[in-house]
């Protein structure tokens, strides 16, 4: 059985080392992506201190749906383009706030949430869906965890890449 560890450091680098050892070991053969997108956020929002809402939100007919997540409901459907999240599958790349109130057009699904970090997921060339974080606290989030949760999010798309399971290959 996978058991979280709580990780205990206050050295960035050394925090996502440790996590990315626990996602990849919590993933491990397993390629199924709302499973794999589950744990990652619960995994996230148990060992990431500041947090209000880790989660996924995943492409369906050209615009980013509610995945996987843990924390308070959230709004379900962002038009690319829209909000943080939409803002990071138009650009590509992950977005960055410091202070949610000063980014024109964020979506506030929670009023305690100061700031956030959207990674997008890209598969093929394809935006194929984000990770969301967000904080109660003003600039939580800094380079250091932007390239960290751009670490998790390859180990997620990687281990959805997987060929399927072997049972599931007898079976067809
Ligand atoms: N704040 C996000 C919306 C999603 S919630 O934070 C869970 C945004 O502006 O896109």
């Amino acid at each position: 059985m996978f058991e979280a560890r709580d990780i205990k450091t206050e050295d960035k680098a050394e925090f996502y080392r440790e996590l990315a050892q626990q996602l990849e070991a919590l993933l491990h053969g397993e390629p199924d992506p709302i499973a794999n997108a589950a744990n990652t956020a619960a995994l996230l929002f148990q060992t990431m201190p500041e947090l209000n809402w880790a989660g996924f939100y995943l492409m369906r007919d050209g615009e980013l749906v509610l995945g996987p997540f843990q924390g308070r409901p959230a709004c379900v459907r962002i038009a690319v383009g829209a909000g943080v999240c939409g803002a990071a599958v138009a650009r590509r790349a992950s977005v960055l706030v410091e202070d949610v109130h000063a980014f024109p057009g964020h979506i506030a699904c929670d009023a305690a949430s100061r700031s956030e970090l959207v990674v997008p997921l890209i598969a093929a060339g394809e935006v194929i869906g984000v990770i969301d974080l967000d904080s109660p606290s003003r600039a939580r989030f800094d380079e250091a965890d932007q390239s960290g949760i751009e670490r998790v999010a390859a180990i997620y798309l990687a281990a959805c890449a997987q060929a399927p399971a072997p049972v599931l290959a007898r079976a067809s």
